[in-house]
């Protein structure tokens, strides 16, 4: 072995010195090995969501259909309505606001010439208030009308004197619509989220009463139709807590149904918010049948109103 033979050898054995060394080091830095446990691998959701149908009466008061544990991740807003109707003069009136489409604003303006035919806008429920503003501002000329409590709350805009609620609104379109307000109920609850009561209107051409909240339309998909569960219209599930807390309340409300059912006797059709339209396709019970079972399905809420607030006797 030659001195350069000899010198890789060193080197060699200082390396493997130097790096035992090391190695030594790094070993009594790190921790003592940790414990282990072993378990069976398995897959589950840690933050598991699930879809369920339900009434969201509102944002605060989310009643849902199902007994789940959870948190309320998303409400799906459903909107409002709207009824543009033809009146006998030629002109128009928009029942309601709410948001539109822009094919639907295409064909407003088609067929209101630009909004110089649209007479007037008649907002018909209290709390209905989101796009009053914005359907004003794209129909200016038309004359504004809404409750008492829509001029609470949008004190800025060109309202018109009379309410909507009011015998006097009610004689001035008398010519092309019938309107009822609810007995027995409060028409603007102290609770915001009542939506019970509203102004119910009767276009006597069409034969079609225009709706919002009081009475509600759900059709049932195909396939539960297929089981036997029928289309249904109901009144609003706050019936409840909108009824006047005084005796008589509950007769008030029933004598009013009944009264609606006799006027409106010739109902075809029920434009109604938040759910469908119920459009006459000459089968299954009329409108006003609909109606009366709707009543006759609420007549346990009527009663225990009855029984707690008591009956004055002056009513049979
Ligand atoms: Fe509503």
């Amino acid at each position: 072995m030659g001195f350069s033979g000899m010198r890789k050898w060193v080197w060699l054995l200082v390396a493997l010195i130097l790096g035992a060394g090391v190695q030594s080091v790094t070993f009594a830095q790190q921790p003592p090995a940790a414990n282990v446990r072993v378990a069976k691998a398995s897959v589950q959701s840690i933050a598991p969501e699930t879809l369920v149908p339900g009434t969201v009466v509102s944002r605060n008061d989310a009643k849902l259909a199902a007994e789940v544990t959870g948190r309320l991740l998303e409400v799906l807003d459903v909107g409002t309505q709207a009824s543009l109707i033809k009146c006998k003069d030629g002109s128009f009136v928009l029942l309601d606001t709410c948001k539109m489409s822009e094919d639907t604003l295409v064909e407003l303006d088609k067929l209101t010439l630009n909004g110089d035919l649209l007479k007037a806008i008649i907002n018909l429920h209290p709390f209905h208030t989101a796009s009053v503003s914005e359907v004003h501002k794209l129909y200016p000329t038309a004359e504004l009308y809404g409750t008492e409590r829509h001029k609470l709350v949008l004190p800025d805009l060109p309202w018109q004197e009379m309410n909507s609620e009011d015998d006097a609104l009610h004689q001035h379109f008398a010519q092309d619509f019938d309107f009822l307000v609810p007995e027995g109920v409060d028409f603007v609850s102290d609770n915001d989220n009542v939506h019970f009561s509203s102004v119910l209107v009767y276009h006597k051409a069409s034969k079609t009463i225009h709706v919002d909240d009081t009475l509600m339309f759900v059709p049932m998909p195909k396939l539960i139709g297929a089981l036997g569960m029928k289309n249904a219209l109901s009144f609003h599930p706050t019936l409840t807590l909108a009824l006047e807390k005084h005796p008589d309340a509950a007769f008030e409300f029933e004598e009013w149904v009944n009264n609606l059912v006799d006027r409106w006797g010739g109902a075809k059709n029920i434009c109604a918010a938040h759910s469908a339209n119920l459009i006459d396709d000459g089968e299954g019970k009329s409108v006003p049948e609909r109606i009366l079972k709707a009543l006759k399905n609420v007549k346990w809420i009527l009663i225990a109103h009855r029984l707690r607030y008591g009956y004055s006797g002056s009513r049979t």
